[in-house]
């Protein structure tokens, strides 16, 4: 297989989230362009015009204006659909707020903790009613109160509810986490003239206006570097030729991925770096390459948290054996990520497997063959269909259409990129 040309990957889905989120809550009208259009992001933008937000539709290639109406009570179940980050930021922005509402998702979604967010927001002074750890949760703000918190998991999306709760609820919150998680939140606050710091390695946050007091956003939205990872593995693993991914955001708390790939033999060159709403952007050039196997630190973690499926795929066919340390969290993810991570590449030959916390990968150069079953899970489908590509490969998904939860053009852009 021989890659060539450039493609553009979707609109980043954090901050796509993020900023609709700050939008629905700042003063006027907001225009937010390069916004995701994937399942996760329309679902963000559904909760919130439910909660009296006005969002226009959300279409490839058009800004989507925001304005803000004060938030009011839902007449119905906030449905968060599949999308974690979807429902646990909006359990913060409503901590804040003096009304109740239920939140639920899909079947996916309904099995994913919640106590993680629901604890600290119980500690600032939400009245929170969850049957065990998960959704649906019914919750009340009203008047909160400052929180110093450590985090047991280095969560984007934890740090994130507790600093949306902080923003909605006007109170100071001190955060540390045991690894730093990606920090688009804290730079989306920066970006709209909030004091936010770091002091001594915690994130202090201290409002100082209502949210009703911020700046409308008008936002260019990077790439998501969590869908080129995709684009950039396929061009690793192709024969001959070389890619260019355009327009990537390479904010430090995600390139984990590219450092590790360095590592394997694959350097990816960064060039055209510029800066967007307060994030790094570049293009991404990638050439094939003979990988190595090598070891991901629990540190490296959270900075490729989402790419440890492609991260593995590349790593099985790899020289030798690659492990990811302390990667537990991914049995929380959309899917059991770390058992079917193991058993989907066992199902097409290759030796993996979860030990304790940690996944280890065998290398080697059979043509991979078998049967993938995705669970419904976008990175899981995405991630096999890279496999797929390879020369003698014969590689069948369970289903293809999950992947419109981050990347609705994916085989589209497999197909242009991959002759
Ligand atoms: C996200 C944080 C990560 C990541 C998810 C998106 C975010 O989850 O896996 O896809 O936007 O904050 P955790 O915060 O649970 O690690």
């Amino acid at each position: 297989m021989k890659v060539r040309g450039a493609v553009r990957p979707p609109g980043d889905k954090s901050i796509s989230h993020r900023a609709l989120m700050l939008a629905a809550l700042a003063r006027g009208t907001s225009a937010l362009t390069g916004l995701l259009t994937g399942a996760d992001v329309k679902s963000t933008a559904h909760v919130l015009r439910q909660l009296g937000a006005e969002i226009s539709p959300i279409r490839d290639g058009v800004a989507v204006r925001i304005s803000r109406a004060p938030l009011t009570a839902p007449r119905a179940r906030l449905h968060c659909g599949n999308s974690g980050t979807t429902a646990r930021l909006v359990l913060g922005i409503l901590a804040g707020q003096q009304f109740a509402a239920t939140l639920t998702g899909d079947a996916s979604l309904r099995r994913r903790p919640m106590r993680r967010v629901t604890e600290p927001l119980r500690a600032m002074g939400a009245e929170i009613t969850q049957l065990g750890d998960t959704l649906p949760v019914t919750i009340r703000g009203g008047r909160l109160r400052d929180l110093t918190y450590t985090s047991p998991v280095a969560s984007a999306q934890v740090k994130s509810a507790i600093l949306f709760a902080a923003l909605t609820g006007r109170v100071a919150a001190t955060i540390r986490e045991p690894y730093r998680s990606r920090d688009h939140t804290e730079r989306l606050f920066a970006h709209l003239g909030l004091d936010i710091h770091d002091r001594a390695g915690a994130i202090v946050f201290a409002p100082a206006v209502r949210p009703s007091g911020l700046p409308a956003l008008d936002l260019s939205i990077p790439g998501d570097i969590s869908s080129a990872a995709f684009l950039v593995a396929a061009a690793v693993l192709a024969d001959a030729g070389e890619l260019v991914v355009e327009n990537v955001g390479v904010n430090p708390t995600r390139t984990g991925a590219l450092v590790v790939l360095a590592r394997m033999g694959a350097p990816v060159d960064r060039i055209n770096l510029r800066d967007a709403g307060g994030e790094p952007v570049a293009d991404l050039v990638v050439r094939p390459a003979a990988l190595r196997g090598t070891d991901v630190t629990a540190a490296e973690v959270p900075t490729l948290v989402d790419e440890v499926p492609i991260l593995a795929v590349l790593a099985s066919r790899a020289r030798g054996q690659t492990v990811f340390r302390e990667v537990g969290e991914l049995r929380v993810k959309e899917s059991n990520r770390l058992e079917l991570v193991a058993a989907n590449l066992r199902a097409v030959g290759v030796k993996a497997e979860a030990q304790g916390n940690d996944l280890h990968v065998e290398g080697g150069d059979a043509p991979p063959r078998g049967r993938v079953d995705t669970a419904h899970d976008h990175r899981l489908a995405m991630a096999f269909a890279v496999l797929g590509t390879l020369r003698g490969a014969k590689i069948t998904l369970s289903e293809r259409q999950s992947v419109a939860i981050s990347y609705p053009d994916f085989f589209r852009d497999l197909r242009i990129c991959c002759a």
